[in-house]
């Protein structure tokens, strides 16, 4: 298990600049915690940090479910709330078929789809108090990247 205090906004996108790097088109990176622990905010903060320009709109996806982004790799950013039990649902929306096309997918209340989303998933569970995210790994490409994740000090510059 990997832990990050988040005490501010600039914490969170230090995190998303270092794990920028280290992520890869065809990965999935699912992001947990309750409504308003950030993970939307942490999105935008990896879109800016894989090469959107900081005046681009990025909008909350919870009212379009998926939204893809100009980046490198090409971010394709989802939000399951509303389909809480839908697996047919969330199969329909091709989200796996991005993936294996090289897109980076980032969703949000996407673990209890992680196997229809293809698995091996990095998973980054945000809470609101104090502030902080806890990441785990579900496959093999996943736990190389929190041993990556692992070796950088919270504090680098
Ligand atoms: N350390 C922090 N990290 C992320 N967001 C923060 C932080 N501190 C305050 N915030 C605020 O908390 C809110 C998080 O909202 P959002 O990212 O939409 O949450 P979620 O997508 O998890 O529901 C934003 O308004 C953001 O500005
Ligand atoms: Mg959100």
């Amino acid at each position: 298990m990997v832990s990050r205090a988040l005490p501010n906004k600039t914490a969170t996108t230090k995190l998303a600049a270092d794990l920028a790097p280290l992520l890869a088109g065809g990965d999935l990176l699912l992001l947990e915690g309750p409504l308003g622990a950030g993970k939307t905010f942490f999105t935008r903060a990896l879109a800016r940090a894989l090469g959107l320009v900081t005046d681009a709109r990025v909008t909350s996806p919870t009212f379009t479910l998926v939204q893809e982004y100009d980046t490198e790799p090409p971010l394709v950013h989802a939000d399951l709330y509303r389909l809480s039990d839908d697996e047919r649902g969330v199969f329909e929306l091709g989200l796996i078929g991005q993936r294996d096309d090289g897109a980076l997918l980032v969703v949000e209340w996407g673990l209890p789809f992680a196997r229809v989303l293809g698995g091996d998933a990095l998973v980054m569970k945000l809470v609101r108090q104090p502030r902080g995210a806890s990441f785990s790994a579900t496959g093999p490409r996943s736990a190389r990247l929190l041993e990556a994740l692992a070796r950088i000090p919270a504090d680098s510059e």
